[in-house]
């Protein structure tokens, strides 16, 4: 009989040969992945190199990828009668189990660094009770990256709280920036010898930037962030909890503030266990270029950045995170007519790496790691040209001597796109998820070339 694992996981000598077929049915040839094989050659173009030790990675999150996170608030509200969640997570990729060969495709294909999160609802499910076990888990996974000789990036959170968390309040709540750092602390005990870099939280100017987007054909305007907020009520009703509040549908001044602090705590938690340990975080950023009328770009930055950008100064690096680029009016203006759009209506820009770097260097003066990029399609081809143009946008600010240390491309795999739930296809790497089967898409196999030649 053969065992179902043996059927997901791929051999290392199945990952270089479907890789390799993935470049050829793109109509790269086989000539790109022969060099693939090898590290770049002395004498190689230097001008084409990126500096060493550059990180090359896929990131992905714990709760978009586990499964089965039954802790957590989004589960929860994905289960509520009227959800605003199109289908609940369910088992999603199973990465908590299949994590090892995972893994250990993204080292095979070429990657030097792995982004994952911690799902705080599995490490601490009730106030107060931490799960050893738990630790333990992502203590196995961040060991496998080593194994892989990968640099495990941790993000400690990323979006979804643990229930009881967010019932008592979420980052509203008067607490929460103890509760956080006691949490950071436990995690960092366990596990901080083995992290490469640490980030506090992930994007945690979602709030604000949802504020600059308005909904498609309302009359009148409708923020993303007012059409979430206006169901926090129904949701406090049903959950018999009148102080519930998240990252999403809070109060977005007091989430801020909450997240301010938690953030400054957890990364003094942090650094009181492991001073050495590298720590930062991820922030949204999109590439805002000013309307040629009426443009509050200087104001959507203050409002969305600006904290987040001070703080950044006294962090080791900044991860930015950015996908594409606004034109910046009063809000945020619809993608122009005619332009190509992504999955998710995003314009495809891939351009906005460069631009993004940039500013945040100039702001903040650390060094910027980009923790995210990609785009949701389900045509590949596309994806590959993306990440081509957004690589090449990102040398040319390397060359110009901005500090960037790395490349984290989202996501290594399809996988639960929050509230837009499986539809939006980020992956290098497509999951069938009745098999949980991975399948290698030729952009994996073609940015994991870059990586391992460390060069364009
Ligand atoms: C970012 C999130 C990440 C994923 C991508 C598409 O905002 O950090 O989890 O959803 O967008």
């Amino acid at each position: 009989m053969t065992n179902s694992l043996e059927l997901k996981s791929l051999t290392r000598r199945e990952i270089l040969r479907s890789a390799s077929a993935a470049i050829a049915a793109a109509g790269l040839g086989k000539l790109a992945y022969a060099q693939a094989e090898k590290a770049a050659p002395a004498g190689e173009d230097k001008s084409k190199a990126f500096p060493e030790k550059f990180l090359w990675g896929c990131a992905t999150a714990g709760y978009q990828v586990e499964g089965n996170n039954t802790n957590a608030d989004l589960w929860m509200m994905e289960h509520l009668a009227g959800t605003i969640f199109k289908e609940p997570s369910g088992d999603a990729c199973d990465h908590y189990h299949l994590y090892p060969q995972d893994i250990s495709m993204l080292a095979d294909l070429g990657f030097n660094t792995y982004r994952f999160s911690l799902e705080w609802s599995r490490i601490e499910p009730e106030e107060g009770f931490f799960s050893n076990a738990e630790l333990d888990h992502y203590r196995r996974m961040l060991a496998t990256c080593h194994e892989h000789h990968l640099t495990p990036m941790l993000t400690y959170s990323h979006f979804s709280l643990p229930r009881w968390f967010a019932i008592k309040g979420g980052w509203e709540q008067a607490k929460a920036a103890d509760l956080y750092a006691r949490f950071c602390e436990k995690a960092t005990k366990h596990l901080g010898d083995l992290v490469g870099y640490a980030s506090t939280m992930n994007e945690p100017d979602i709030p604000q930037l949802l504020n600059w987007i308005n909904l498609p054909g309302v009359p009148g305007g409708l923020s993303v962030a007012q059409m979430m907020a206006s169901g926090l009520e129904k949701v406090r009703k049903q959950v018999n909890a009148p102080e519930f509040s998240d990252l999403f549908m809070g109060d977005p001044k007091r989430t801020r503030d909450g997240l301010l602090a938690a953030h400054a705590k957890g990364k003094e938690a942090m650094k009181s266990v492991r001073p050495d340990m590298p720590v930062g975080f991820n922030l949204a950023m999109s590439d805002d270029q000013p309307a040629p009328e009426d443009s509050h770009l200087a104001e959507k930055r203050a409002d969305v950045y600006g904290p987040w950008l001070e703080a950044a100064k006294h962090c080791d690096y900044l991860g930015v995170q950015t996908y594409s680029r606004s034109i910046v009016g009063k809000k945020d203006l619809p993608s122009a007519k005619g332009v190509e759009v992504t999955q998710t209506g995003m314009e495809f820009y891939p351009e906005c790496v460069e631009h993004v770097v940039r500013y945040a260097a100039k702001e903040t003066g650390v060094p910027i790691i980009v923790s995210e990029n990609g785009i949701a399609t389900q045509d590949d081809s596309r994806r590959v040209e993306y990440v081509q143009r957004a690589v090449t946008g990102l040398k040319r600010a390397i060359d110009d001597g901005v500090d960037v240390r790395g490349y984290i491309a989202w996501s290594l795999m399809d996988n639960f796109e929050w509230m837009s739930g499986y539809e939006p296809k980020y992956g290098m790497v497509a999951v069938d998820l009745k098999t949980q089967k991975r399948t290698i898409k030729p952009s994996a196999a073609i940015l994991g070339n870059i990586a391992r030649r460390n060069s364009l």
